[in-house]
């Protein structure tokens, strides 16, 4: 197997390269990123010298750069290796992406330009060199939110932010694609991950680091919103799974099973860390705020055999313990560019 994995240096991107070398340690990999804030080599920094694996700073919105990897002749341009045909990549997998719903209330332009523009780019590239399997990694938020039962993956899309708007376009582009150009392209849907190297911005990791700083932890609107949370882990073992067995033009659900509104997840948080309750504030809620996401993901566990692993308490147990043992990671973060972020996000609010 000869993948090119997009957005390899962001949070599941990073998991999945760990999870492939750790799975597969024949397939070859070469990680395009363009390391935006999100993006940190840190996170790869065993892997970066391994034979089989190699990064490339980059845009997936920049033809140039995409079509001199799927053809090829970006390796033998490099003189990464002798024969360029070599490590011509066969699957692409679609992690790069504006991946911020907050952010995208801010400005949505990145997100069109990388999540709908670059998302084409790929897939150009692709048809027009003949790969094999083009996963592309969605999300649950297409579906918007919803209060009763579960969305499968016929249900409507009807996203709710310039993020999951831009996801649900990139989605329905790879749908055209594969009715169109018979490109064989499967998409998952996840729902929402935790674990180690997610960017704290997020809820989970915003918590956790704030609580260890004995900073205040935002709690938006009533705090009752509810996500249904997978171990990162579990998601890129579907994507495993995916890449094998998958069928093209299929779309898949992914979900750990576990939903929590947010409450329930802050309390059990700083009761594991000892801190105290009072941390927690409520903020002005987020424009169009969902109010509950939920899949049915019995395609993907009736047809593919995945299941997830991980109880949402050892999974949290797990993520609180990998920030624990890396605050110089999560630290080196929270200073510069990431400090303005906060305080237009939050000391405004
Ligand atoms: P992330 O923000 O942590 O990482 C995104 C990565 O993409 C970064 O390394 C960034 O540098 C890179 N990137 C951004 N723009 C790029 C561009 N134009 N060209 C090349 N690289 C670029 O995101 P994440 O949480 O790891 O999410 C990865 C994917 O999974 C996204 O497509 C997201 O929509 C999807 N997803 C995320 C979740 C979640 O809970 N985090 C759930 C379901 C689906
Ligand atoms: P987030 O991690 O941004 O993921 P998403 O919005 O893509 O689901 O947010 C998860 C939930 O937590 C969501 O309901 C918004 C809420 N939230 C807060 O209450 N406070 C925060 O500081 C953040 C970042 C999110």
């Amino acid at each position: 197997m000869k993948l090119l994995v997009t957005g390899g240096a962001g949070f599941i991107g990073t998991n999945f390269i760990r999870h492939i070398r750790q799975e597969h340690p024949d397939w070859q990999m070469t990680n395009l990123d363009k390391l935006t804030y999100a993006g940190n080599l840190e996170n790869l920094k065993e892997i970066q010298d391994q034979p089989g694996y190699r990064f490339v700073k980059g845009d997936i919105a920049d033809r140039k750069i995409v079509d001199a990897l799927l053809s090829g002749e970006y390796f033998a341009a490099n003189s990464l290796r002798p024969n360029t045909r070599d490590l011509r990549p066969s699957i692409v997998v679609n992690f790069a992406a504006e991946s911020h719903v907050d952010r995208s209330i801010l400005d949505a332009s990145p997100f069109i330009e990388t999540n709908v523009k670059g998302t084409q780019v790929l897939l150009e590239g692709a048809k027009k060199h003949g790969v094999q399997r083009f996963i592309q990694v969605s999300t649950d938020e297409v579906y918007g939110s919803i209060d009763r039962g579960r969305f499968t993956e016929e249900s409507t899309l009807s996203p709710s932010s310039p993020y999951s708007a831009s996801k649900a376009a990139a989605d329905l582009l790879c749908l055209a694609y594969f009715k169109t150009h018979h490109l064989p392209v499967v998409i998952t849907r996840c729902t929402n991950n935790l674990g180690p190297y997610q960017f704290p911005e997020k809820l989970i990791p915003l918590a956790i680091t704030n609580a260890l700083e004995d900073k205040p932890i935002p709690i938006y609107g009533d705090g009752l919103n509810v996500r249904d949370w997978i171990f990162v882990d579990d998601h890129c073992k579907a994507l495993d799974v995916v890449i094998q067995k998958g069928k093209p033009g299929e779309v898949y659900n992914v979900g750990g099973g576990n939903e929590k509104t947010n409450l329930d997840i802050i309390r059990k948080l700083l009761e594991l860390l000892n801190k105290p309750q009072s941390l927690m504030q409520f903020v002005t809620d987020r424009p169009a705020h969902d109010r509950r996401y939920a899949l049915d993901c019995a395609r993907i566990s009736t047809e593919l055999g995945w299941k997830p692993a991980y109880s949402f308490e050892k999974a949290l147990s797990a993520t609180v313990d990998w920030y624990l043992k890396n605050e110089p990671w999560w630290r080196s973060i929270k200073s510069g560019e990431y400090a303005r972020y906060y305080e237009e996000m939050y000391l405004k609010r």
